[in-house]
């Protein structure tokens, strides 16, 4: 039974992010299209999606990276492009992000790394930045002496330790992660998959996690949410995805690959 996300006083769990017609676009094109959804506080929503469907661009409006054409985004109950600049920055602190890909500054050390947003936002000493970039490399299971490597020295596994200690570098609410299990061997995934489980269960942040891993699906997310046409085509629990009669979310769902990692929801959502 998956944790059930915070209630707010009258029973409803409570919204930390909150998208409404949403439209996005970029040369020319239209990649989201009056787009609706929410993330509740406390969860581990996972967004799937075709490769190019418009994961990474609903992670970047979302955190005001891209522009948008129309609609809303309220994040902690804030409007992102009605806040003057010093609520923005302090709307930002409350959250953290993972890029695909890891994206490291190449140049800067692992302890570097975790010390950007810390010397973006907060002012402290060096002494007590490394301290704290410290904890966060063995927060997230890395050993002390990766601290002073580069990402070139790093091996996938690492990276995406070292990616996850940046994002939780200000201790946020809310943490973004775009397909942090991608290019891991499968005991690397599922480590990182542990990994984030045993944060989560911790620190109880909230979780946007892109994803096309069936297995991260199955044993870390509360909900999932599919992204398609550039909307979202179906929000719900496990059992409600794989039920849904939509032909791309059967065929990603129901596949080979699928039932290996639901293969037991699989029956119980055909029998329910
Ligand atoms: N800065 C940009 N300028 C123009 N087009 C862009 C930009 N960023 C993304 N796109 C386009 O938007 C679409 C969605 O891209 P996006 O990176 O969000 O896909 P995705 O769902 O994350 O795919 P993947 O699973 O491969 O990471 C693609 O057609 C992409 O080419
Ligand atoms: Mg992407």
């Amino acid at each position: 039974m998956p944790p059930q996300p915070n209630r707010s006083p009258n029973g409803d769990p409570e919204v930390v992010i909150r998208v409404r017609d949403l439209v996005v676009e970029l040369g020319n094109k239209i990649i989201l299209d009056h787009l609706n959804m929410e993330v509740y506080r406390g969860e581990i929503l996972g967004l799937v999606g075709a490769s190019g469907s418009g994961k990474s661009v609903l992670t970047r409006a979302i955190i005001g990276l891209l522009p948008k054409r129309l609609g809303t985004i309220e994040v902690f109950g804030e409007n992102f492009d009605e806040l003057p600049p010093v609520a923005r920055r302090a709307l930002e602190q409350r959250w953290g992000i993972m890029f695909q890909h890891g994206a490291l500054f190449s140049s800067l050390t692992v302890k570097q790394n975790i010390q950007v947003p810390m010397r973006e936002f907060l002012d402290l000493s060096d002494e007590l930045l490394d301290e704290l970039a410290m904890l966060k490399i063995e927060m997230v299971g890395l050993s002390p002496d990766a601290a002073e490597k580069y990402p070139s020295e790093l091996s996938g596994g690492m990276t995406k330790r070292a990616a996850l200690a940046r994002a939780l570098s200000l201790d946020p609410e809310i943490v973004f992660l775009d397909e942090p299990t991608s290019g891991l061997d499968p005991i690397g995934a599922g480590e990182f998959d542990e990994l984030l489980i045993a944060l989560h269960e911790t620190l109880k942040f909230t979780v946007f996690m892109v994803t096309h891993d069936l297995d991260s699906l199955h044993t870390v997310c509360d909900r999932i949410a599919a992204l398609a046409a550039g909307t979202i085509i179906a929000a719900g629990t496990i059992e409600t995805i794989l039920t849904s009669p939509d032909p791309w979310l059967r065929a990603y769902f129901q596949g080979p690959r699928a039932r290996a990692a639901f293969g037991l929801d699989l029956a119980k959502a055909k029998h329910d």
